[in-house]
């Protein structure tokens, strides 16, 4: 195929996703402009009443991102030095650094081979007097095994708070993830599939206690309206501008949840028969494919030539925390973590984001079949 012939194909493209309701955000936008009003006030008030009845939560917090969501709610659990927190090796740093954040030592345990998400085994098998709670990471948009977690959680007395930054919209036993654990904490980075136009996150929580400790703990522990600082907080808070960009896009994300499961169907159709290891389905979760990830023992070939045909790829992620001294501080790392080191070096995201064209699936679908005739 000649040069002028490539496609360009990015792994997410959210220009393309927010071009089809500019005309929305650019009025929800100059209207908070002309409000006067740009910290706390009705739009993010807005924003949260909708999110929490659309995940089926008592209670939502909008913060700053996704990781202040997560730093935030192990804070609200009184989780700090000391004590330990449990966590798939294999997830995005942030999910770490928010462990770290609040200087508790993450304990870095495997995930399974299959869903990628926290293995409770692994959970049961990492319990010690100082661990306080376990994150189970719905990774790519898929649930994690949340019967089995809440099991284990529930039955060693340690909080589990669900790192829902991938998954917004995703079920598991019909009900929205996020709404099982003590806390739920999402993310609306600009790719996301509830994305804002730059920075913004969330907490959810059916305790009120838990949902007013993450409300102060947000703006640096104040108590209104005395403003006294009854404890150390942040500066997390989400800014009104995000919120009305997000109260805009929230009644489109289940709309746009099925146009990437659909995307996904088609990839995992057209891939059936190649020897590609493709993201497995369950009967109990609605995943939502914030990620579509294959495995093959040819990734490095399979992604130089998708690159050189102009389709970008991703490898979510290539080293595990554990590998990160950064993020991994003075972990404990309780061994094997097999899954997780073999996951490492088979991983590749392909092309998957809403406003994807039909020609740009075609011709993914297209390149990865070239690369298996060569
Ligand atoms: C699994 C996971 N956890 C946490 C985060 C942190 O979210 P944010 O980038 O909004 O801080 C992300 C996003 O990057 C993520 O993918």
């Amino acid at each position: 195929m000649s040069e002028d012939t490539l496609l360009q194909v990015p792994l997410a493209d959210p220009l393309a996703d927010n071009r089809a309701i500019a005309d929305a955000l650019n009025g929800a936008c100059s209207k908070v402009i002309g409000s006067g009003r740009y910290i706390l006030g009705t739009e993010v008030e807005a924003f949260e009443r909708a999110f929490a009845e659309y995940v089926g939560s008592a209670f939502a917090i909008g913060t700053a991102s996704g990781t202040d969501a997560l730093t935030l709610a192990l804070l609200a659990l009184g989780i700090g030095p000391g004590d330990e927190v449990i966590l798939p090796s294999h997830t995005a740093g942030p999910t770490a650094a928010a462990v770290r954040n609040v200087g508790a030592t993450p304990v870095l345990v495997d995930v399974e081979d299959e869903s990628f998400n926290l293995d409770p085994r692994a959970v049961e098998q990492a319990m010690g007097p100082a661990v306080k709670a376990a994150i189970a990471v719905h990774l790519y948009g898929r649930p994690a095994n949340l019967e089995a977690l809440l099991s284990v959680c529930r039955s060693q007395r340690i909080a589990l708070v669900e790192d829902c930054a991938q998954a917004a919209g995703a079920k598991y036993d019909g009900r929205s993830v996020g709404t099982f654990g003590d806390l739920g904490c999402f993310s609306f980075y600009p790719t996301k599939n509830l994305g804002a136009i730059g920075d913004a996150g969330c907490v959810v929580t059916s305790s009120k206690d838990l949902s007013e400790r993450v409300k102060r703990l947000r703006t640096y522990g104040w108590t209104k309206p005395q403003f006294a600082e009854l404890e150390f907080g942040r500066c997390a808070r989400m800014d009104e501008i995000q919120a009305a960009m997000l109260s805009v896009k929230l009644p489109l994300l289940n709309e746009w949840n099925d146009r990437r499961r659909q995307i996904a169907d088609r990839y995992s159709h057209a891939f059936a028969d190649l020897p590609l290891n493709l993201p497995a389905t369950d009967d109990r979760t609605q995943p939502v494919y914030h990620l579509y990830v294959a495995r093959t023992g040819q990734r490095d070939q399979l992604e130089s030539f998708l690159m050189d045909r102009g389709v970008q790829t991703g490898r979510h992620y290539p080293y595990p925390i554990h590998a990160q001294p950064g993020l991994a501080g003075s972990a404990r790392i309780p061994k094997p973590l097999t899954a997780t080191e073999q996951i490492g070096l088979e991983i590749l995201s392909l092309p998957l984001f809403y406003g994807m064209t039909e020609t740009q699936i075609e011709y993914v679908v297209e390149s990865v079949h070239a690369f298996y005739k060569q």
